[in-house]
């Protein structure tokens, strides 16, 4: 419905008009006026100048230091374990708090620690940090406010753990050695500028339903392909020569000279191709029961990593997710139950389903095994689809992702009380292991 315009008598519209203007024009309003006009040129030169005059620029360090209150384990060596990431993620933190609240402030960007080594007095820790100052600035100069900052800190802040003074060493990198230290590890994003993407950027896109990605979002999704009839399923990269897929993607071919992986946010054109070597199906996959629907592709030809192709990290088996997690599935599926295969990759943010509730009678009835993890909306509406299969569920650990589920079942799609079933990879890291020494 249309509001009506308003009507004035030929009358009474003069008067109105001309008691209006002579409200507007007292003393106040026009210094008000004033200052708004002020106001908003003042807004415009500032943006002006933000954009034109500071031109900010990337600058990378590697760090080098030790710490001397705690012991060293031995599974600090091992990137994917769990006292790894927790030891890691400590000493990021409290680099960050160093640097967020000091007069480099906004000037820090981030750190990663690429290394953890067993030292007499501690730990010794490797890392990268990563700034924005102006282009005009030069590498040294910011080195020595960095040390600054950290010297001051040391000094004055109580910090969880001990960093030795005389052991701290910094040296200026370049983009390319600081995406080489970067690579060794897994589930780290990047943009085409080498800025590492944050975690918020695609839950911020999120409403409901699914959105396309953008470049570099997913690094580790690929499609996989039978030569002549196109996309299939997906796959999640988790080295540079495997992929891990579901064993349903295979139930009609398994001739690894059949198929072809891609990479990229299209199909076509992709980022990358590859063909396939070797398929390895779980033994105990059971098509009736979706039991065990898991399976490994490994490539002929080793990936290099780059902004846009990039592995995802294997959890421990022993991390446990609580219900309502945030997780996200991405895919070139339809978007409706039985539609076509998009083009363009999708993501949808969408929550785990506690066992217990999926296994219900009036969800999925007792279907649900210790090998399956749900995760979806009760109320539908948000879900994997038909081509997602085999595709990723993956988790983010302060910027780190990890491959939780691959997308494996559901009835219909985005049905309430219908989430969708994905494969648990916990349940199969000694098996990925055993297959592929990952
Ligand atoms: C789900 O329910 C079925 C039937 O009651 C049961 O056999 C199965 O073990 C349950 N799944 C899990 C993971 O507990």
């Amino acid at each position: 419905m249309m509001y009506a315009p308003v009507e004035f008598s030929e009358v009474d519209y003069p008067r109105v008009k001309y008691q209006r203007r002579q409200q507007f024009w007292n003393p106040i309003r026009l210094a008000l006026f004033t200052l708004a006009i002020v106001a908003i040129i003042g807004i415009a030169i500032g943006i002006v100048t933000h954009f034109v005059v500071k031109d900010d620029k990337s600058f990378y360090y590697f760090a080098s230091f030790k710490i001397t209150n705690i012991k060293y384990k031995e599974k600090y060596g091992i990137r994917n374990s769990r006292e790894f990431t927790e030891r890691s993620h400590q000493i990021e933190r409290m680099i960050s708090r160093i640097f967020q609240h000091s007069s480099g402030k906004g000037r820090f960007i981030k750190s990663h620690v690429t290394k953890l080594s067993p030292d007499k007095n501690g730990v010794n820790v490797l890392m990268v940090l990563m700034f924005r100052y102006p282009s005009t600035d030069s590498a040294e100069r910011i080195k020595k406010k960095v040390e600054m900052i950290l010297y001051q800190s040391l000094k004055t802040k109580q910090l969880p753990l001990t960093i030795n003074k005389p052991s701290f060493t910094l040296t200026s990198i370049d983009s390319k050695k600081m995406r080489n230290l970067l690579n060794s590890r897994c589930g780290i994003r990047m943009t085409s500028s080498n800025m590492l993407l944050p975690a918020s950027s695609s839950t911020e896109r999120i409403v409901q339903g699914r959105e396309t990605a953008m470049e570099g979002e997913w690094p580790w999704q690929a499609s996989l392909q039978l030569i002549g009839s196109g996309h299939q399923c997906g796959a999640s990269l988790i080295s540079n020569t495997w992929l891990l897929t579901a064993a349903h993607c295979f139930r009609k071919n398994k001739d690894p000279r059949q198929w072809i992986a891609t990479f990229g946010t299209t199909i076509t054109p992709p980022a990358m191709k590859r063909s396939v070597e070797k398929i390895i199906l779980h033994e105990k996959y059971h098509k009736e029961t979706n039991e065990n629907d898991i399976a490994l592709v490994q490539l002929t030809t080793q990936i290099k990593f780059s902004n846009v192709v990039q592995r995802v990290c294997l959890p421990d088996s022993s991390i446990k997710l609580p219900p309502k997690t945030s997780v996200f599935v991405t895919g070139f599926g339809s978007v409706i139950d039985d539609g076509p295969i998009q083009n363009k990759l999708r993501q949808a943010r969408v929550e785990t389903i506690s066992t217990d509730v999926c296994n219900r009678t009036d969800v999925y009835d007792g279907l649900i095994t210790p090998g399956m993890l749900c995760a979806g909306f009760m109320d539908g509406k948000v879900d994997a689809c038909k081509g997602d299969s085999g595709g990723p569920l993956v988790y983010d650990n302060h910027d780190i992702w990890y491959l939780v589920g691959i997308v494996s079942w559901g009835q219909s799609c985005g049905l309430p009380k219908k989430p969708g079933v994905y494969t648990r990879v916990t349940q199969y890291r000694d098996w990925i292991a055993s297959k592929t020494g990952i």
